[in-house]
């Protein structure tokens, strides 16, 4: 039986500031072994990690992210959190999170791509995972199933991901059009059948985002996930005792 995977959402977000390098490396430090993180794009067309749209939420400034050069993105500080820890935090680019995350670590990567359609993301990251020689260490998931096509499309050797909420009536043909490695569902709207049949296909199914340790023994329970997102790494220890 494979390894049920621990997947750290936004890094180790419970604790850190999520989608940092320090929140990266405290989920590597924490035993995950994989890191989910999301990508926009600079207005200078730099592929920058937040969830975001904009950088309010998450950093001391204020505005969207297409409408800031990455050296804008950089005076900012992401330390919003105001946890104990020491200094500022600047936004990660793709490049310096593959620079700083051990190789054995997989990393999905979310393109964010809606509301806000970012021009020509699917070959920024693909260009870059190729000068990082990364294909072989990431998924690219996204809830833009146009996306993955085009990922799928320009480069058939990376693992694409896709993402969803809710039941979904034309499931299955989704699934076999966008020739997917994975799958990853909201939690909150698992249909197990769904997800039993994907695994049946050979699917890998990484639900997002556990809260509780009942969570996680939902998934086992009904054998129906490859691993699964979480905020907080802890839950997993938990499941031990
Ligand atoms: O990749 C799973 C999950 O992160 C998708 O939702 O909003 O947290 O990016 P969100
Ligand atoms: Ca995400």
């Amino acid at each position: 039986m494979s390894k049920f995977l621990k997947i750290a959402h936004r890094g180790y977000s419970q604790i850190l500031p999520e989608n940092t390098i320090p929140a990266f490396l405290k989920a590597v430090e924490s035993g995950a072994d994989m890191i989910e993180f999301d990508v926009h794009l600079s207005r200078d067309g730099r592929t920058v990690v937040i969830h975001d749209n904009d950088v309010d939420r998450t950093s001391d400034g204020s505005g969207f992210v297409k409408d800031m050069t990455l050296q804008e993105l950089k005076e900012l500080d992401f330390n919003f959190l105001k946890i104990p820890y020491p200094g500022k935090i600047s936004i990660p680019t793709l490049e310096e999170v593959i620079d700083a995350v051990p190789a054995h670590i997989i990393l999905n990567i979310e393109l964010k791509n809606c509301p806000h359609k970012y021009e020509g993301i699917e070959e920024e990251v693909i260009a870059i995972l190729k000068r990082k020689n990364s294909f072989n260490r990431v998924i690219i998931s996204s809830f833009d199933h146009f996306a993955l096509e085009k990922v799928k499309k320009t480069s058939p050797k990376i693992k694409t991901g896709m993402l969803y909420e809710g039941g979904w009536i034309f499931f299955r043909d989704e699934v076999r059009h966008l020739d997917v490695y994975s799958i990853h569902p909201a939690i909150d709207t698992i249909d197990v059948q769904q997800l039993q049949w994907a695994r049946s296909q050979g699917l890998q199914v990484y639900p997002w985002v556990a809260k509780n340790i009942k969570d996680i023994l939902f998934l086992k329970k009904y054998n129906i996930a490859d691993g699964v997102m979480v905020n907080n790494l802890e839950l997993f220890n938990k499941l031990k005792e």
